[in-house]
Parts: C-alpha cells; structure tokens; sequence
C-alpha cells in the first residue's frame, strides 16, 4: 500500500474527506502525515482528531526556501512517503521536493486550468463573467498550476450566483473528485 502525505495550509476540508475515504478503503493506502506550513491553521485539528501525524513548520523560520523544504523532505523520507497531496497548500514546490518526488505530487485548483491560475481562483473566475467555471487535479511541476492535468469538472454559473453559492458548489465538487481520483491513482499499482 502507498504512503501518503498530504500538504495543507488552511481548513483541510479536502484532507478530511481523503482522510475518510482511507479509513473506509475507498482509497487503498496510508495516511501517514500531515504537512502544514501555518502553526494556526484549522487543518492540525483535525489531524489530531484523526491521529495523523503532523509535521508543522512555518517557512519564514528557516533561513531560505531550500532548507525549509529538506527539513520537510527529511520528515517525509522518516514517514517513508512514496506520495505527496496537495490540498490547498498555499506555496509553490520548490527543487528539492520535486527532485525528491517529481511525477509523485498531485494539486487540486478551483478553476479550470489553464484559466484563472495562482490565489483567488473562484474570485477570479466571478469577477471575468464566465458562465462555466470548474476544478482541477493535476500533477505537480516547477511552474504556478501548470503541470499535467489528470482530470477535470465543470461548474456551471446559476443567474443569481454568488461567491459565496458558487465557493460552496466548487469545494462540494472537490471533495468528490478529489478521493476519487486519488484511489484511481493508487489503486490500481
Ligand atoms: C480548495 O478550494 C483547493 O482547491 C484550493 O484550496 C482550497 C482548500 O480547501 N487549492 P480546504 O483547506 O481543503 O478546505
């Protein structure tokens, strides 16, 4: 079975429902660590909750980006990780991670890809007037949501939709694709 990681910066709604889908074997593999970069952030709860261990580290305490990423490097290599989810981890992979697990990193991005890449991307989507919008999964290369997409889905815009409608319908539609998709990678090795 895989060893998984997943990287988290915020609430970890996504991290809870794959945390879920392991503990009820719809994806076959183990959870075996949290990363978060924000000592504050929601998603430690629920790590805890769940007795996933976590390793938490705020960048800007390490003397530049290459060593904050060996020290998370070195934490994955103890948990033994073979692969790396991101769930609203909120910074760029930097060469050290992508030497080390290049091809074994996944994102997910609440836009359709190539549109509305980087922060805000709901808000992005909203403001340009498209009618359809959507998420995608994708892996992970050096550039800001750029790599292979392995798969996507679309939202359609209702009249009257709201940032606040339209954030629900997307985070709704993630925690569905989001497992599924992670068990169609890992499963079938
Ligand atoms: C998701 O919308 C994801 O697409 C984006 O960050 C958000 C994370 O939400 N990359 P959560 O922390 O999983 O609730």
């Amino acid at each position: 079975m895989k060893r998984l990681a997943i990287f988290a910066s915020g609430t970890g709604s996504n991290f809870q429902v794959i945390a879920e889908a392991i503990r009820s074997g719809s994806i076959r593999a183990e959870l075996v660590l949290l990363v978060c970069d924000k000592p504050d952030a929601a998603v430690i709860e629920k790590a805890e909750w769940l007795h996933i261990p976590a390793f938490v580290a705020e960048p800007k305490r390490f003397e530049t980006k290459q060593v904050y990423e060996k020290a998370v490097l070195a934490a994955l290599e103890e948990a033994q990780v073979d692969f790396v989810v991101l769930a609203g981890y909120m910074r760029l992979i930097g060469p050290t991670l992508l030497q080390a697990y290049g091809g074994r990193i996944i994102n997910i991005h609440p836009s359709l890809l190539p549109s509305f890449p980087g922060l805000h991307a709901i808000e992005q989507a909203f403001a340009a007037g498209v009618k359809v919008t959507g998420i995608t999964i994708h892996f992970v290369d050096d550039g800001m949501d750029t790599g292979p997409i392995i798969a996507q889905e679309a939202v359609k815009l209702s009249r009257g939709e709201t940032i606040e409608s339209l954030t629900d319908k997307i985070h709704h539609l993630e925690h569905t694709l989001y497992p599924r998709v992670i068990a169609e990678l890992l499963n079938e090795e």
